[in-house]
């Protein structure tokens, strides 16, 4: 039997997990609290650690797992900016979820440029109170508005097409442009300068932390509307509010925050936020934020554990091999499936 670790578990993760579990005679040791230096002995007796986004995977956790005799640390999610995947290289192998459903995410993404520009979150609250007054609801139309797209992948791409339904011009900036894809790319300069909304849908990298800063703002629309389902260290969170303050920026929606990891996915209403820039935002009247929320639904759920489950059996029972397994030199498996046949050490 394949024991595995199962860190930050939440009420919705179980179920899923459980069902594909027990079809494949895998035990799976279910643990509320999120793995880091401190909890990682946790992990003790069990042959792969299963981690979610806010888990802390670096050097030191990565060397205490491996002293343990762990072999596999099982994202269930795409991104893995929380891993050090460089250390990991040689010592334990990871392996991702590379899509569970971009249709959750972009799908999301729209719901929130929805709710904010047509006010709904606001609408929702006074007819609850018997206020049908529209004074303060006025939006704007989406359709010939340009909306600019960062990173044309899996979830960006699905988001073009909505918007093309809505019918708005796309514009879009990839640092590996889609052939043939009909999607129009500009420098990011131009995508900055002509947008009326951005939505943000590359990974998180050393490259695109902070890629909206405040020069990126300063060259933007007055009025622009940021949308954020990647990762929140893909913005300055001080320059972003400065810019709403300056009333250079019309609306923000976040689906994620840079400094999430100790405060997202849990229930914090009877506590004080001792996040000071947290709380400004959310009380700006422009400003929707959701809690990490755009892959959650039944059909990425189910995707996610079906396959985390099927990566682990794979590693475990196929001699090591994965297909979703990271490369540990680029750190983009698209790429690097091409040229690997084998594993990578
Ligand atoms: P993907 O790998 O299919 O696409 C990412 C795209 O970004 C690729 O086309 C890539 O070439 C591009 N890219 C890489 N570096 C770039 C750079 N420096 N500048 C511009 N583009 C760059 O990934 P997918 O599945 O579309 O996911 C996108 C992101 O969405 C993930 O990295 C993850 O952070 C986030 N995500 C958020 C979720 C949520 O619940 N909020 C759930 C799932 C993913």
């Amino acid at each position: 039997m394949i024991k595995v670790a199962f860190f930050d578990t939440k009420a919705y993760d179980k179920p899923s997990f459980e069902h594909y579990g027990q079809l494949h005679d895998m035990q799976f040791r279910f643990l509320e609290t999120k793995l880091n230096e401190d909890t990682v002995e946790l992990a003790r007796g069990c042959d792969a650690v299963c981690v979610f986004v806010n888990d802390t995977v670096n050097a030191k956790v990565i060397d205490q797992l491996h002293g343990m005799g762990v072999k596999l640390i099982a994202l269930r999610s795409a991104g893995y900016n929380n891993v050090d995947i460089h250390s990991a290289y040689g010592k334990v192998h990871v392996v991702h979820v590379p899509a569970y459903s971009p249709y959750a995410v972009a799908e999301h993404a729209m719901a929130l440029l929805l709710t904010s520009i047509r006010r709904i979150h606001k609408a929702y609250i006074r007819t609850r109170d018997f206020n049908f007054s529209l004074n303060g609801l006025t939006g704007f139309d989406l359709h010939g508005k340009t909306v600019g797209v960062i990173g044309t992948g899996k979830i960006g791409r699905i988001f073009i097409d909505i918007c093309r339904g809505f019918g708005m011009n796309v514009i879009a900036y990839d640092l590996f442009p889609a052939k043939d894809s009909g999607i129009k790319y500009v420098s990011l300069e131009e995508l900055f300068r002509s947008s009326d909304i951005i939505s943000l849908h590359c990974p998180l990298t050393d490259e695109t932390r902070h890629m909206i800063n405040a020069d990126a703002i300063e060259t933007m629309k007055k009025g622009i509307v940021i949308i954020n389902t990647s990762r929140g260290g893909l913005i300055d969170t001080e320059a972003l509010l400065e810019g709403i303050k300056a009333r250079k920026v019309g609306a923000a929606c976040l689906d994620v925050y840079e400094e999430e990891a100790d405060i997202f996915f849990e229930d914090r209403s009877g506590h004080i936020l001792n996040d000071e820039l947290l709380a400004r935002l959310i009380s700006m009247p422009n400003v929707i934020v959701t809690s990490h929320q755009a892959f959650l639904t039944e059909e990425a759920l189910n995707n996610i554990a079906e396959t985390t489950v099927n990566n682990i059996l794979s590693y475990f029972e196929n001699d090591g091999l994965c297909d979703n397994e990271l490369c540990y030199r680029c750190g983009n498996i698209e790429r690097c499936k091409k040229e690997r046949k084998e594993k990578c050490f």
